[in-house]
């Protein structure tokens, strides 16, 4: 049986995660139904964001339901969520009310709660996403907090499609085994999640690829839970994960390029000391003369992306470039799960 919530991939089986996979790609063959007809989604976004917010309202739409946006602090009231306190600071309201209310107007809830950044002991625990799930009666579906889920199953979607096309006569749930996978750091001016990071991460492992995370320094590694995952998936899968500092060797041979800017967690809350270590790696760029070290390697970053800073303009218009379709898939991956999980 699955899960309520889709919260993180690591709490579904892998039947489950292909079972979504599967249901999305029906979704992209044919993207209209009344899976959602009547039904309806609470969309509470904490942070800002185009490609989630839009993927998700057009997808309950287009299967017959209904979204709504609520951007708590600014078009719906601030949110208290530790316990037992006085509420007397700027939170109108408890999260106790607002998942309960929220559930009898809605059959689905998404959240979207990035980390403060200011202490990762703190940020590390998830507790938005978390007190939406204790206090829902409704599923709960995790729209990037120091996860982001949803970009992982578009990810591998848009992966599979990509060596399907290559290897027609593999199947989806095979053509990732044995890829060489790079999950690459990358230069960004300012101190970003790791949500994305150690969903490809546990993702790329789930799918037994040989996975190389790429850092600048061992203060890049991502958090030792999500390491930890990674290191099971590897187990379990037959895949294996390096960690590198060496960007030629990481190239090398590679099937896949996956680009991600990060603050590194020691820093977290002391960003002026980082910033030091970040601008000494601006050559973690993805760039044609790295790319031309892989096997014809194929590119994909989550978006939004600055170009020239993350990758060049030539990798981004390079047909080995998969990011808007990886993008796309966001819209089926997101009405696959909004599907699976409506009650
Ligand atoms: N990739 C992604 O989640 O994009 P948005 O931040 O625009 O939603």
């Amino acid at each position: 049986m699955s899960p309520r919530h889709f919260l993180n991939t690591q709490d579904w089986s892998r039947s489950g995660l292909d079972d979504l996979l599967a249901r999305a790609a029906q979704f992209k063959r044919s993207p209209l139904g009344d899976q959602l007809r009547g039904r309806s989604i609470a969309l509470v976004f904490f942070n800002p964001s185009m490609r989630t917010r839009t993927s998700f309202e057009l997808g309950a739409f287009q299967l017959g339901g209904h979204a709504v946006v609520l951007q708590p602090g600014k078009d719906a009231w601030p949110i208290e969520f530790d316990t037992g306190v006085v509420m007397d600071g700027e939170a109108e309201e408890h999260i106790a009310e607002v998942a309960r209310v929220l559930g009898r107007y809605a059959d689905l809830v998404g959240v979207r709660a990035f980390p403060r950044f200011a202490d990762w002991s703190v940020d590390r625990e998830d507790r938005v996403l978390r007190a939406f799930a204790k206090f829902s009666p409704v599923p709960v579906i995790n729209m990037e907090t120091i996860t982001h889920p949803c970009q992982e199953l578009a990810h591998v979607m848009a992966l599979q499609e990509h060596f399907l096309g290559r290897e027609p006569g593999s199947s989806p749930e095979q053509v990732l085994r044995g890829k060489k996978y790079v999950l690459t750091w990358t230069y960004h001016p300012k101190p970003l999640n790791t949500a994305v990071a150690n969903s490809a991460l546990a993702i790329a492992t789930r799918m037994g690829m040989d996975v190389t995370l790429l850092c600048p320094t061992s203060e890049y590694v991502l958090d030792a839970r999500y390491m930890d995952w990674a290191a099971r998936n590897v187990a379990e899968s037959g895949g294996s994960l390096s960690v590198s500092h060496d960007p030629d060797s990481a190239y090398a041979g590679a099937d896949v390029v996956y680009a991600k800017s990060w603050g590194a967690l020691p820093y977290f809350g002391n960003w002026e000391a980082e910033k030091a270590i970040r601008e000494r790696h601006r050559h973690f760029i993805v760039d044609e003369r790295k790319m031309a070290l892989t096997r014809g390697a194929v590119f994909s970053h989550c978006l939004p992306l600055r170009r020239n800073v993350k990758a060049s303009d030539a990798v981004m218009d390079s047909p080995q470039c998969i990011a808007i379709d990886e993008a796309e898939n966001r819209l089926h991956v997101q009405k696959a799960v909004m599907s699976a999980l409506v009650r």
